[in-house]
């Protein structure tokens, strides 16, 4: 047995994002001793990469707005395959999580009257993203880790986890390594909150962090727990193109939330030519009626531009595709009209990013965007009120979890998620926690997991773990993006099982210290599990809908539409299983007609 160090908690909780940090908080409000174990530091998560806003039916600007409108809008956003009751849950208590966040210090924009300004975003019906410019995301994950660290908690900063233990049924641990010095560690844990975020390194071009490569979901999954609806990520429409070690970089959907506007290669205003039927009746037909829009924002149709993330980016992609892309092979996103003040006050960040990688001034010039893989709407599956998973003790908030935003999520709905889900997961976890005592940890699942993650270092010539993570992310790009087939996610089928058959061959120089080709070798693994499930999973949902989009069966199919898909792993493979969407009680049924 080697030797490792080990420490106790009543809740563990993997992840230090906004989900993460809100679920320590939920813990120690229920008495419980907390840890934290992040691959990162402290205050540096993805969650920053929600820029524009957080999405809550505060009725700021509109007073029309409420949460039956916010719960229609994401139901219809997520093209039904939601969990109805995830989302009433949502809708309902969003706005009490902003208020909340203001009073643990959050310091929002204001509007004239010095209520929390709200901005609008892609398929959300009233302006309802409440903002700190464009670095909201930034803002949440200060404010929350301020309050957790006033409440005392333990942080195991650069550490990443590699395997959850079981015995009986139930998760009683986890186990992993800290980065800086290759120390082994064990957490013996009576509950464990899953808060690690989404899947996106994968893909060569995407606007997540290198943190982002599937521990999470798939050490659930190898744990027993039940996956859901993997084939649906997002890509977000605009992502940085230019120059090219930018690529994929975030551009936030706040651009076009205050009024910046889509054009071709050709200066066409494209989107107008891309409204989908369903959402033709609300939405502007010409830029005269875009533009009285953007000026009086309750009673004229909206912009295109601000239809849901799916339509623009399959927009965006099929302009680009019959011959009318940027210069770099994208469209052009101009906000200039709205002027050098406004556009420092409100979209700072953006300014920066693109003056100071790009050598574009946004408010004189157009920026050059093209979809990035962004969020995954596929995760975790976990149970509405409590978040709790198919294995007894772990609970998954915030993007690592499915079952909110069904095929695709609304921008600035995931801040607000991870308020609602982590606060619950938290609460619950605590509650689990104080219900149970310890399990016993397992050493041979130490054993076992020890000697896949010494592997790499054994020795000898072998393949380097940095070659396969760059053909499956060429792959996954080429293959298993924006649009599918068939014949396409095979191909990528194939190159995975391929790559998952050199795993074994992989060799790194030096030791367990600070050594990141050692910590590639293990996210290597992590990355073709999940892609194994997402392009399974995606070659299974034989229709198009939301993020999931098919050149071989381009139309919504009302089986699928009623359906999710349910990842296992069982007897060594991946175990595919349709499952009814739960029935919508009648009376949020109506909200959906109205
Ligand atoms: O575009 C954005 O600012 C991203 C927001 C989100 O993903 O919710």
């Amino acid at each position: 047995m080697s030797n490792y160090e080990t420490f106790e908690y009543d809740v563990l909780v993997i992840g230090a994002g906004g989900a993460g940090l809100r679920a320590v908080i939920g813990a120690i409000e229920k008495g419980c001793k907390v840890g934290v174990v992040t691959k990162s530091l402290l205050g540096k998560a993805h969650t920053v990469m929600a820029e524009g806003g957080a999405a809550a039916a505060l009725a700021n600007y509109d007073t029309e707005d409420g949460w039956k409108v916010h719960f229609r809008d994401t139901m219809r956003g997520g093209k039904f395959l939601n969990n109805w009751r995830t989302v009433e849950i949502f809708a309902k208590e969003a706005p009490e999580r902003i208020l909340e966040l203001e009073r643990y210090g959050a310091v929002f924009d204001r509007t004239p009257e010095g209520l929390i300004s709200q901005r609008a975003f892609g398929g959300h019906k009233y302006r309802r993203l409440a903002h700190v410019g464009d670095r909201t995301g930034l803002e949440l994950i200060r404010t929350l880790q301020d309050k957790a660290v006033s409440l005392g908690f333990d942080c195991h900063m650069e550490t990443t986890l590699t395997r959850l233990l079981t015995q009986g049924g139930r998760v009683v641990g986890a186990f992993g390594y800290r980065r800086v010095d290759g120390q082994l560690v064990v957490f013996k844990a009576k509950a464990i909150v899953l808060a690690t975020g989404g899947f996106g390194r994968m893909y060569k071009f995407t606007s997540n962090s290198w943190e982002s490569t599937g521990d999470g979901v798939v050490m659930a999954y190898d744990a027993g727990a039940e996956l859901q609806d993997m084939e649906m990520v997002q890509f977000h429409p605009t992502g940085m193109i230019w120059p090219p070690g930018m690529r994929g970089i975030l551009v936030t959907e706040g651009v076009r939330g205050d009024g910046g506007v889509l054009k071709n290669g050709k200066g066409e205003r494209f989107m107008f030519n891309h409204v989908p039927e369903f959402f033709r009746a609300e939405t502007a037909d010409n830029p005269d009626e875009a533009a009285r829009w953007v000026d009086d924002k309750r009673n004229n149709r909206r912009p295109p531009e601000l239809l849901p993330r799916d339509v623009v980016a399959r927009a965006i992609y099929k302009e680009v595709q019959e011959g009318r892309g940027s210069e770099h092979g994208g469209a052009y996103l101009d906000i200039s009209h709205k002027g050098a003040d406004y556009i420092r006050k409100k979209l700072p960040s953006m300014y920066d990013q693109f003056l100071h990688l790009g050598d574009v001034d946004i408010t004189k010039e157009p920026m050059e965007v093209y979809p990035t893989i962004h969020y995954a709407m596929g995760g975790v599956a976990a149970e509405p009120d409590t978040c709790a998973t198919s294995l007894p003790g772990l609970y998954a908030a915030g993007e690592v979890a499915a079952g909110l935003h069904g095929a695709n999520r609304l921008g600035g709905n995931s801040l607000t998620d991870i308020l609602v889900f982590g606060r619950r997961a938290g609460e619950a976890a605590g509650d689990y926690a104080n219900a149970n005592s310890h399990g016993s940890v397992v050493n041979e699942q130490i054993e076992e997991e020890l000697d896949v993650l010494m592997r790499p270092l054994s020795g000898g010539d072998g393949v380097s773990p940095y070659e396969i993570q760059t053909e499956l992310q060429e792959t996954m790009q080429k293959c298993a993006m924006i649009a599918r087939t068939e014949e396409s996610l095979n191909e990528a089928l194939q190159t995975v099982r391929e790559l998952q058959s050199k795993l074994d061959d992989i060799r790194v120089p030096g030791d367990t210290r600070f050594n990141p080709g050692w910590n590639a070798a293990r996210d290597a693994r992590f990355m073709l599990t999940s892609s194994e499930v997402l392009i399974r999973s995606a070659l299974e949902r034989k229709e198009s809908r939301g993020g999931h989009w098919r050149l071989d069966f381009p139309n919504e199919d009302p089986y699928w539409a009623k359906h999710n898909i349910i990842a296992k792993f069982e007897n060594g493979s991946v175990k595919l299983e349709p499952r009814p969407v739960p029935t919508i009680p009648p009376e949020l049924e109506e909200i959906l007609k109205d």
